[in-house]
């Protein structure tokens, strides 16, 4: 199973403020659903209570220590990451959504990373763990303007693992 994180980041690296996005940018949104299309999510409680959460229509499933934590009849809670991607094991491709401290516990075992990066400086208090480029690299990046819609210049960039 390859295991695939996607995030939205600035650059200095902040992911949320009081558990939302500090921005609003529609085109990652967009990237967002065309990449992870059809798959299945992992994420840390606080990002599921989140009020601009996603969530996939192929599944979800919650990080929480609570037991009887209740979710959404299609989803599912695992009290930890083993024991979540347990639950997915049988998907080609699964994604880990965030918060920051989930992507921190994570990033050592991802395959793949998927990186909005804004290309700003916001205030925040959850980040996205520091990307070691001695054992990521670069497979795809695609540079955008602000426009009409999207107020701030963006990258999506692709991470594979170096070996
Ligand atoms: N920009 C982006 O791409 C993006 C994506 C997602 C989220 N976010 C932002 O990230 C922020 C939330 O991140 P966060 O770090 O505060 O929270 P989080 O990672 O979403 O969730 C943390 C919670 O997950 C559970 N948890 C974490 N590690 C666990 C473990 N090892 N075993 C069992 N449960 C575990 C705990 O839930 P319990 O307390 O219930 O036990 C913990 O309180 C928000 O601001 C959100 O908007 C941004």
């Amino acid at each position: 199973m390859v295991i695939s994180l996607i995030a939205a980041m600035s650059e200095n690296r902040v992911i949320g403020i009081q558990n939302r996005l500090p921005w609003h940018l529609p085109a990652d949104l967009a990237n967002f659903k065309h990449i992870t299309a059809g798959k299945k999510f992992i994420m840390g409680r606080k990002s599921y209570e989140a009020e601009d959460k996603l969530c996939s229509d192929a599944g979800n499933v919650i990080i929480t220590r609570q037991k009887n934590y209740h979710v959404a009849p299609h989803e599912t809670t695992a009290p930890g990451l083993r024991e979540a991607f347990e639950k997915v094991q049988k998907e080609a491709e699964v994604f880990i959504l965030g918060g920051a401290e989930i992507f921190a516990q994570s990033i050592d075992i991802a395959d793949r990373l998927y990186i909005t990066l804004l290309h700003n400086k916001f205030i925040g208090d959850a980040f996205f763990p520091e990307i070691d480029l001695t054992i990521w690299k670069i497979s795809k990046q695609r540079n955008f303007r602000a426009d009409e819609e999207n107020p701030y210049d963006y990258s999506f960039i692709e991470y594979i693992r170096k070996s």
